[in-house]
């Protein structure tokens, strides 16, 4: 079927009588169609199961196939053409057969009128023609809608995989950022990474929303990227400083804030370096903000990253054991810190927070970080401080 040459104006008649062919032939032969014959039913199937056809015109009485049953096979092998019956009988019998068996759509009279043949079939050829038009729209409609459904699904697979690419260069570019501002000042190597990670892991123990902790893991990596502009001279200074020196310093937070607007991926990470300075009673800086006016994460890392600069060693100090950190932090509850989150921190056991610190050397991107937190909460669940 799907090799038939496309043609909606071809028409086949078949009758046994030579004079019936000549003279319909002659009746269509100044008509727009294509007119093939066919003396006998054997030889009408030949070209039924061969070619495209508008309509077919079939006398009723032949020997070997007859009529009827010619349409009814016209109507498996090519349901859209239209079928004619053409018979000499006007009995109502054979009238119904055509119709019932054949699935004839008309039925001519012998003798017949010239222009009832001329009429009935150019009819049934534009009617085919009509259909087969639609056909063809309703194809290409089709294809084309399945090339967008490609393009669309083939689009999405190409963000998906461009996002994750993003996400991956966004990681990298991160933790090569937090390393080279770590190394800045050396004595506080994978800090930015541990108090990361330690913040993820509170934050998700506080029971902050999951949406969230990416931003705040991000913005923990980045807390004291405004550091970027305190000059060597005093970020490096190994005595004390002085006033005008450590207002030098305080800027790092302002200033790491005016960083990360300008990037779009990590407007949303910005309240840790903004506010990671602050004290709940108020005399922190760079607002000055009180209690709950600080956003709880920025008030959770306040706690974090004292926790790791007390238990690192630094050129002038030995690190400090867990438990004496923990005894500095909770001196500190209700002024420098968040009392209620002092004491959700302590109520988690000294390995809890080692198990961390030796996973930050290995997290390479948000995604990791996150399932190490999840994954050390389990086994902290299990044996509790
Ligand atoms: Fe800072």
């Amino acid at each position: 079927m799907n090799q038939r040459p496309d043609n909606d104006n071809r028409v086949l008649l078949i009758d046994d009588e030579p004079r019936v062919l000549s003279t319909l032939c002659r009746t269509l032969r100044s008509s727009d169609v294509e007119v093939l014959t066919a003396p006998s039913g054997d030889k009408a199937m030949r070209i039924i199961e061969s070619t495209t056809l508008a309509a077919v015109l079939s006398d009723q009485c032949m020997p070997g196939i007859n009529g009827t049953t010619l349409l009814s096979n016209v109507r498996r092998i090519q349901p859209e053409a239209i079928r004619i019956m053409l018979t000499g009988s006007a009995d109502l019998n054979v009238a119904l057969a055509a119709v019932n068996e054949g699935g004839a759509n008309h039925i001519l009279l012998k003798p017949w009128s010239d222009n009832a043949v001329r009429s009935v079939v150019l009819e049934s050829v534009d009617e085919f023609s009509r259909k087969a038009a639609k056909r063809r729209s309703e194809a290409a409609a089709l294809s084309h809608r399945e090339r967008l459904r490609q393009v669309n699904a083939d689009l999405s697979r190409r963000i998906e995989l461009t996002a994750a690419e993003l996400t991956t260069a966004h990681d990298d570019m991160l933790t090569a950022l937090v390393m080279a501002l770590d190394s800045r000042e050396r004595q506080s190597a994978g800090h930015s990474q541990r108090v990361a990670l330690y913040c993820l892991y509170l934050a998700n123990r506080i029971g902050i929303d999951q949406g969230f902790l990416e931003n705040i893991y991000r913005g923990a990596l980045l807390h004291d990227i405004g550091k970027i502009g305190v000059p060597d001279a005093v970020l490096l200074k190994p005595g004390p400083l002085s006033p005008a020196e450590r207002k030098q310093v305080e800027k790092h937070v302002e200033f790491g804030y005016r960083v990360l607007s300008r990037v779009d991926c990590l407007r949303n990470s910005m309240c840790i370096p903004l506010f990671h300075h602050e004290r709940v009673d108020g005399r922190g800086y760079a607002r000055g903000l009180k209690g709950n006016e600080i956003p709880i994460e920025a008030r959770a890392f306040a706690i974090i990253d004292c926790y790791d600069a007390l238990r690192s060693a630094r050129p002038y100090k030995p690190p400090m054991s867990h438990a004496a950190a923990c005894g500095i932090i909770a001196s500190d509850a209700g002024t420098r810190f968040d009392a209620s989150l002092v004491e959700l921190f302590m109520q988690e056991a000294a390995s809890t927070w080692d198990s961390l610190a030796d996973a930050s050397e290995r997290v390479c991107s948000t995604a990791e970080a996150i399932d190490v937190c999840r994954r050390t909460a389990e086994v902290a669940i299990s044996t509790p401080a």
